[in-house]
């Protein structure tokens, strides 16, 4: 089981709202700041930092601003327009362009219709500037409709747009090969949401091989695939495939998120490798930075650790 139980456990403490406005409070701001490990800040100028800083070590970005499941249009319509305010201030910092979004931030629980327009809205921008724009994948209530949404965008002629599909579900080596037919970039992810076993592979090594499967298909008829995993093991088996087909590295690229293994990015690029690094960033951090201990609990650890050294020092000097 991967962290089926805690997994299980971050996500019920991510529905709770007290847990949500305390730790909003505390967790970005000094002397706390627990969550600045994972997440580049709250404000676009943080997140361009942290993208200067990658890019400067010989890395790619992709700026996410975090927010999912919004509950009004007015919501969905200020986070479409904060992308739009973004796509300025990454051109004008001369970084990669390149972002990710959810499509719950941009309307899909309230009005699909909505949804797809503030869609079109951002890759119509993106198209202007050439940005890329990732769409990120959700719990699979919307794994469906998103690939829905995304293929109506793909058929309008919109191409700067690509998808991810998650290991853990059944369904992903059908979607990996409609996918790699239309010629859609995908990033492939283990997936982090809690699933039932009817929908999503509960044991490690069920995920591991679906992901070991996809990564295949996708290094040998995929678009740029993107491999996203910081699975040592994933990682190797991913080399070892492309260099038995000679697939140059040129030819796909890992991604990490911010803050973990970086010793693993950076091993990758000393070896040549293209490596991108998924910089989230913005208010609501909370859903994500659950999801980010719910992975792994040690993480936990470095948490209270934080909390509890920062209680010794006020003790300390009062
Ligand atoms: P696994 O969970 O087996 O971990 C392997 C090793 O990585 C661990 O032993 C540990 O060393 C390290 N590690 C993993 N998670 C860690 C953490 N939180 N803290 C510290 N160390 C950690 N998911 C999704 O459902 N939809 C999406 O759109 C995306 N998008 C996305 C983009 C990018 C760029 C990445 C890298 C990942 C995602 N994910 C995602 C998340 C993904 O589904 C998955 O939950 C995490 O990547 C963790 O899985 P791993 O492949 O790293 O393996």
């Amino acid at each position: 089981m991967i962290g089926y139980v805690s997994r299980a456990f971050f996500s019920t403490l991510a529905g709770s709202r007290t847990l949500q406005q305390l730790a909003s409070r505390y967790g970005m701001r000094r002397p706390y700041s627990f969550a600045r490990r994972f997440i580049a800040g709250e404000t676009i100028e943080e997140a361009v930092a942290a993208a200067r800083a990658i890019e400067a070590n010989g890395m790619m970005q992709t700026l996410d601003l975090l927010g999912e499941s919004v509950a009004t249009m007015a919501e969905a319509d200020a986070a479409t327009r904060t992308y739009l305010g973004m796509f300025e201030r990454i051109v004008a910092a001369g970084i990669g362009r390149n972002v990710s979004l959810k499509l719950t931030q941009l309307g899909l629980t309230i009005d699909r219709a909505t949804c797809v327009d503030n869609l079109r809205r951002i890759l119509d921008a993106a198209s202007a500037h050439d940005f890329f724009v990732r769409v990120d994948m959700e719990n699979s209530e919307y794994t469906q409709v998103t690939l829905d949404i995304f293929e109506t965008v793909w058929q309008q002629g919109y191409r700067n747009a690509g998808i991810v599909l998650q290991a853990y579900l059944r369904r992903s080596a059908a979607d990996v090969a409609r996918m790699n037919t239309i010629g859609a970039r995908v990033r492939l992810v283990k997936g982090a949401y809690q699933e039932p076993k009817t929908v999503a592979f509960q044991r490690k090594a069920e995920v591991d091989a679906s992901f070991e499967e996809l990564m295949q298909l996708l290094l040998t008829h995929g678009t740029s695939p993107a491999i996203a995993t910081h699975d040592p093991d994933m990682v190797a088996a991913t080399r070892r495939f492309a260099s038995t087909k000679s697939i140059s590295p040129e030819a796909y690229e890992f991604q990490m998120l911010y803050g973990i293994r970086r010793d693993l990015q950076r091993s990758l690029r000393d070896a040549g490798h293209r490596v991108r690094v998924y910089v989230p960033f913005g208010r609501e951090w909370f859903p994500y930075f659950m999801r980010r201990l719910g992975e792994r609990p040690a993480n936990i650890t470095f948490v209270i650790n934080g909390l509890l050294r920062e209680q010794r020092t006020r003790a300390a000097a009062i």
